[in-house]
């Protein structure tokens, strides 16, 4: 308990006259799982954020009977706002991330029985995308300090098969962008960004999404600026981003891509009308949250910091993270051994809810489902596929970010500084008590 706690307590029983006692019982200060109270009551701000004033727009979309990306001019009026916000040369809209990375991967002609050099560490969407085009995820590791793609790892697992690299900024971190771009350079290779996490995070002066040749955004509900869902492709090619929208309409000829005939290879990811609407409206004071939850995450990172056992992630150089979750390394030798798991337990039982983030995703079913499959099974031979699948192991870094990473929701961090207090505050209780916690 921090002064600032304890004597709104005392302040709190005294108020309550003398039926109560005027000292905290010491078992209140315990953690809850031992019995005690928890540190924060509050709750947190909820997300999504909808205005009232917003509905309007919504309302006129459907009522104008002009729905789709063709009817109107929301979609392209949002594309060019998504492009002035991160300093790209244009943006092409879709359906999620998912989607902009699958047509980024297209555009960029990642094609069957190619090699894409990407994150493991990650949410499993790259991991998707990539086995969807026929292609092979093939695992860079990951720095355990700033949990990002390790470009050392990366020279040593390109192969005459590998087309393109795709770093993803986990978290809202920027990777090493300036390694794995000069990587791509020596050895002709696309680098297609995942920056779906990462709206208006920096690198050295520039955005997120403008640092390779594509870079890919979610607008899905639960990211920074959301419209249930919906992605974007980002560029500093108009020529790329042409393609690109090419390709998510049907393969239509679009701007300085003119195909060949009326049609070429293409999807339908179109963006709705009424997606952009939202986004449109949303779009200053989604920023304004980016910038208090930067604030927050440097207030709150320098008191976790302070705790023996707790790491925050470390930043590249002139980068600027915009934290989607907000992680930190548990040590659980600081802890008498309590298990992380047992920690995030504890912390979640104390108001703090927080989870374990990403794990070791390349050992579940996609991976061998793929590379069992009669597709992969004609573009790899069987021992490069063993080999392939046994390289997992050598992931260190990846293992080791998987098994001491917690994280908080991003939500969390647009609470008050009193708020924010809590988190460290409870942390250090669960310290003070962890050689019990972690006998239970
Ligand atoms: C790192 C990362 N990449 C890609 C995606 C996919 O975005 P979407 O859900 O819009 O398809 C997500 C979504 O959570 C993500 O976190």
């Amino acid at each position: 308990m921090n002064r600032r706690t304890f004597l709104k307590a005392v302040a709190a029983t005294a108020a309550l006259g003398s039926a109560v006692p005027t000292v905290i019982r010491a078992a209140d200060a315990k953690p809850v799982l031992l019995g005690g109270k928890p540190v924060h009551t509050g709750g947190w701000p909820t997300w999504p954020r909808w205005n009232e004033a917003w509905e309007q727009g919504v309302l006129n979309v459907y009522r104008s009977g002009k729905w789709f990306r063709g009817s109107d001019k929301h979609v392209e009026t949002f594309e060019t706002a998504f492009a002035n916000l991160i300093g790209a040369k244009k943006c092409v809209t879709t359906t999620s991330g998912t989607t902009a990375m699958t047509v980024a991967l297209h555009v960029m002609d990642v094609n069957a029985g190619d090699e894409v050099i990407t994150s493991p560490y990650t949410f499993i969407a790259p991991y998707n995308v990539i086995l969807n085009a026929s292609a092979l995820p093939v695992f860079a590791d990951t720095d355990p300090a700033t949990l990002t793609m390790d470009p050392v790892s990366i020279e040593s697992r390109i192969t005459d098969r590998t087309r393109a690299i795709l770093p993803v900024h986990i978290f809202g971190s920027p990777c090493d962008m300036d390694a794995i771009n000069a990587i791509a350079k020596k050895h002709k290779l696309a680098v297609i960004e995942d920056a779906c996490q990462a709206c208006l995070a920096e690198y050295d002066g520039r955005k997120a999404g403008t640092l390779g040749d594509l870079g890919c955004f979610s607008f899905q509900e639960s990211k920074h600026l959301p419209a249930g869902e919906g992605g974007a492709v980002t560029g500093m090619s108009a020529e790329l981003i042409d393609k690109c929208n090419s390709f998510h309409n049907c393969g239509r000829s679009v701007g300085t891509y003119q195909g060949k005939g009326a049609f070429t290879g293409g999807h339908n990811l179109r963006m709705m009308q009424v997606q952009a609407v939202i986004l449109l409206q949303e779009l200053e004071a989604r920023k304004q949250d980016i910038l208090s939850r930067c604030a927050n995450a440097d207030y709150l990172g320098a008191a976790l910091n302070k705790i023996p056992g707790i790491a925050t992630a470390r930043l590249q150089k002139n980068s600027r993270a915009v934290w989607y979750l907000y992680p930190f390394r548990y040590d659980a030798q600081q802890f008498n051994g309590l298990p992380r798991d047992k920690f995030v337990k504890a912390l979640s039982a104390e108001g703090i809810p927080c989870s374990a983030a990403y794990h070791e995703q390349y050992n579940e079913g996609l991976i061998d489902e793929a590379i069992n499959s009669r597709g992969f099974k004609r573009l790899w031979s069987s021992a490069q596929l063993k080999t392939y699948r046994d390289s997992f192991q050598e992931l260190k870094g990846t293992q080791q970010a998987c098994a001491t990473v917690v994280a908080i929701g991003q939500k969390m961090l647009l609470a008050d500084r009193s708020a924010l207090d809590h988190i460290p505050e409870a942390i250090r209780k669960i310290q003070k008590y962890s050689a019990e916690l972690a006998k239970g």
